[in-house]
């Protein structure tokens, strides 16, 4: 068994040191291996484990075919995966963990149930603390369960299910009802039921009122919102992971639990705080409706809007030094990558500085802007965040905003009473020219105007961010 623990402990730290390789985007790929390896150790010693002390329910006929066809999937999903679809694909693995922490609490109680005869409460099946930790696994794994298959769903657009907030009326009672019952019976499953029945009975339904918790706290999130949804399941999934842990007794599902818990969580609070937007405002969902109710941005609230086309804005770029893109949203849907770089090597090729300006929640996923361009082989060190090239923008001749809209929206630094004040942005106002590709003046996820379609240095570029692009790389290739 010491070899076993030694295993353990090494796989521990490789997770420790491989989540902090994750931090940056040089070691994230290092950051990977360094995880894979850890899984590759953890799993190898927890079935050798599995084999020495349970050697009747080891059977490795089984146990291969459960490797074989989860690699199987594993590496179909892995390849076969968009950049674009990594949420979903997190998403639905968060799901996986909860339902895997839920389904081992449940299956070691009622193994331990059998070996105690007598035993009528949980407390006195697994003693208090072994029951809280069977308890809490069930709860949080049920509600990482639902929750993070309600996110896929949401993230699949209007394929499966709306992605707009879906408000039950008294939902709040609705959910405080179930979170009261979830805990009444908690309790009464820990230190008071008198039968094994009323025990199983009350766990299954423990169980069900877990799993309609996590549909009930996600359906009235938008889909826009999902990402921080998301990233809060994994932090779920992780502290399920570790409860069982405690349940099972492995240090090592504790320690890694943990890890995923804690780093889902400042993710979490990372995303809360570049939105400007508290947790529980995500939570509590219907976020843009009421601006989407009230007519939220509309055409005629802009007066003064000037537009250009690909052939201008191809002779504006023959006379500039610096140039400063700005992707948004607009960007990943219309898959606009490609043909920005196309752009950037063009305009790099006569000498021009070209910067790519990248805020932290722009697009719709953590890293989502840094994923498309890395796609495209945009190097790394063009990239610039929001605090490094704010100060850049008043010695830029042209920003080129490509598909953002609230990221760039300066209503955010001085109008009090918008739902987005507060959030920095960055400042492409300050450049001497903006040009914004979008198809419309329709406003982005936040649902409100942008003054910068008329400040009298922006020009609207009305096109589909691709074709757009594409346009001015061949004006730009025509006039060389
Ligand atoms: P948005 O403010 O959502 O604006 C995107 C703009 O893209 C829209 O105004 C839309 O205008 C345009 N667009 C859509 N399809 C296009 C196409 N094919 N070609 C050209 N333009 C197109 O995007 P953003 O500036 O990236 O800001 C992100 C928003 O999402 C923020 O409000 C943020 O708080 C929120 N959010 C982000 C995250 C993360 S982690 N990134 C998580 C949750 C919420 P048209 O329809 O006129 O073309």
């Amino acid at each position: 068994m010491t070899w076993i623990h030694l295993a353990y402990m090494l796989a521990s730290v490789l997770f420790i040191f491989g989540i902090k390789r994750l931090a940056t985007v040089r070691t994230a790929r290092q950051g990977n291996m360094l995880a894979m390896a850890a899984m590759l150790i953890a799993v190898i010693a927890s079935l050798s484990e599995l084999a020495i002390l349970y050697p009747q329910h080891f059977d490795p006929r089984l146990i291969l075919t459960g490797v074989v066809i989860g690699s199987a999937i594993g590496v179909w999903a892995g390849v076969t995966v968009e950049a674009k679809a990594m949420p979903e694909m997190v998403a639905l693995l968060n799901g996986l963990g909860g339902a895997a922490s839920l389904l081992v609490a449940l299956s070691y109680f009622y193994e331990k149930m059998i070996e105690t005869a007598h035993a009528k409460t949980a407390a006195a099946v697994l003693l208090p603390e072994g029951a809280v930790s069977v308890i809490l696994s069930v709860l949080i794994g049920g509600v990482t369960v639902t929750g993070s298959v309600v996110a896929f769903g949401k993230l699949q657009g209007a394929k499966w299910m709306p992605d707009k907030p879906i408000l039950l009326p008294f939902r709040h009672a609705i959910s405080g009802g179930v979170v009261a019952s979830t805990l009444l019976f908690s309790y009464l499953i820990s230190f008071q039921v008198t039968s094994r029945w009323g025990l199983l009975f009350l766990l299954l339904l423990v169980t069900l009122l877990c799993l309609a918790l996590g549909v009930l706290l996600v359906i009235p999130i938008g889909g826009a919102d999902m990402p921080v949804v998301i990233s809060l399941l994994n932090s779920y999934s992780g502290l399920a992971a570790s409860m069982t842990g405690f349940v099972i007794g492995n240090n090592l599902l504790i320690i890694s639990g943990s890890l995923v818990g804690a780093s889902g969580i400042i993710l979490t609070m990372i995303m809360c705080k570049a939105m400007n937007r508290s947790l529980l405002n995500v939570l509590v969902g219907g976020f843009g409706m009421e601006e989407a109710s009230t007519g939220g941005a509309k055409k005629q609230e802009y007066t003064n809007v000037k537009s250009t086309d690909a052939e201008e804005l191809a002779q504006m770029l023959d006379a500039v030094e610096r140039v400063v893109i700005v992707p948004g949203y607009g960007m990943a849907v219309a898959q606009a990558q490609h043909a920005v770089r196309e752009m950037a090597d063009i305009l790099k090729k006569r000498g021009v500085s070209v910067k790519y300006a990248i805020h932290p929640v722009a697009g719709r996923m953590p890293g989502h802007m840094n994923v498309l361009l890395a796609e495209a082989d945009v190097p790394y060190d063009e990239l610039f965040e929001m605090d490094d090239i704010n100060n850049e923008f008043s010695n830029t001749d042209i920003s080129i905003i490509i598909g953002a809209n609230d990221v760039v929206n300066p209503e955010a630094l001085d109008k009090k009473d918008s739902p987005i004040y507060g959030m920095p942005i960055l400042h492409v106002h300050e450049s001497r020219v903006v040009v914004i590709i979008k198809r419309s003046l329709s406003p982005g996820y936040a649902g409100i105007p942008n003054p910068l379609f008329e400040a009298d240095n922006a020009l609207m570029f009305f096109a589909d961010a691709r074709k757009g692009i594409e346009d001015t790389v061949r004006e730009l290739k025509s006039n060389a």
